[in-house]
């Protein structure tokens, strides 16, 4: 596994000489606050540019999402299917390339990043997700690559020691069971990668999250960094064992979590009351804390479209809202971190701005 790693990062032109010195643990201030794909409220999501904006406007940690391409290189990518995302759809030398897959019990019709090279992967370029909502960030469409785990990592390295303080990586494993089923397990890519970074210990700056115990639990057999259970509000996990979030959420099932993982990640809902004005806390962030695990929630973001009724500002879906009231509700219910699309507001907020 370690060889493939090693010779799909040397195809690319990625391949670390030698294992570099271990970024230092995060530091400071708290609740953490986690970019999530990026400073992807004002650049397309999971772009260089996107990290990087996050890191000058203070995130602790950035937030790629990780699928692997058909020579086993771990990219940032939200979903497998990428014509949302890139510009795929207008490429005619990758035409007959669309399919249609079931992917996590639903079917997907598009393009997969599992059915291209990595150096095809490169010619394609990346676009806005949400166009209507941040039609701003669209301007952007067609100027970067997609980019390799190893190339975010590096952006890291490359920051931190320029910023004199250590940016962490929180990195998803996405559809892990769906893609052990295909011969490409990215449990096993990703611990490969991060050793081969210098990012094998348990102060690492490195958090790994997925939705899927099974995946985690396979994640912990290979590498010591902490690990995040996500938890979504309502359904359960995608791998194919039945469980459901609902049950994960009583004292036997964090628990049961706590033996595998450094804490739980979930939706708004689950730790705030969003359909009361002041928007009290939930019990979850106790009851978590009380069973050894952080809690980091998911996704902070500014405009009405995504905001509780009662921080919508005027009707108009792109607009801003009052996601600063949303995230001093949060900060007070006692969350470890939160993720969000605006990194610099999280910050601003936190320092009691
Ligand atoms: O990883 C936390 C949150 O990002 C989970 O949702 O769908 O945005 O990856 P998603
Ligand atoms: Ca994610």
């Amino acid at each position: 596994m370690m060889g493939l790693t090693r010779r799909a990062l040397a195809a690319a032109g990625l391949a670390a000489a030698a294992a570099p010195a271990a970024l230092a643990q995060v530091a400071g201030k708290r609740p953490l606050v986690i970019a999530h794909r990026g400073a992807s409220g004002q650049l397309p999501e999971h772009t260089l540019s996107a990290y990087l904006l996050a890191i000058r406007q203070g995130a602790d940690f950035i937030e790629p999402d990780l699928v692997p391409t058909r020579d086993g290189v771990l990219v940032a990518r939200h979903e497998n299917e990428i014509s949302a995302t890139t510009d795929v759809a207008s490429k005619r030398n990758f035409a007959s390339r669309k399919k249609t897959k079931t992917i996590d019990g639903r079917q997907v019709e598009g393009w997969f990043v599992e059915d291209f090279t990595l150096a095809e992967l490169k010619t394609l370029r990346a676009r806005e997700r949400l166009p209507k909502i941040r039609p701003a960030n669209a301007k952007y469409d067609g100027n970067e690559a997609i980019p390799t785990f190893h190339q975010i990592v590096e952006l890291a390295r490359g920051e931190s020691a320029k910023a004199g303080r250590t940016i962490g990586i929180y990195p998803e494993m996405k559809h892990p069971a769906y893609f052990r089923g295909v011969g490409l397990a990215i449990e096993p890519r990703l611990a490969a990668a991060l050793k081969i970074q210098g990012l094998e210990s348990r102060s690492s700056p490195v958090i790994v999250q997925s939705f899927e115990p099974d995946s985690l639990q396979r994640f912990r057999r290979l590498s010591p960094v902490r690990r995040i259970q996500l938890i979504a509000a309502d359904g359960g996990p995608a791998d194919g064992k039945g469980a459901r979030y609902a049950d994960m959420l009583t004292p036997g099932g964090l628990k049961a979590i706590k033996a595998y993982a450094d804490g739980i990640g979930v939706e708004l809902p689950l730790v705030l009351n969003l359909a009361e004005t002041a928007m009290p806390g939930t019990p979850l962030v106790g009851l978590a804390h009380a069973t050894g695990l952080q809690v980091h929630a998911w996704t902070v973001r500014a405009e009405n479209h995504f905001l509780p009724e009662a921080l919508r500002r005027g009707t108009a879906p792109e607009a801003y809202g009052d996601v600063h009231a949303l995230l001093r509700a949060l900060y007070a219910s006692g969350v470890d971190g939160v993720f969000t699309d605006f990194p610099w507001v999280a910050v601003q907020v936190r320092g009691g701005k």
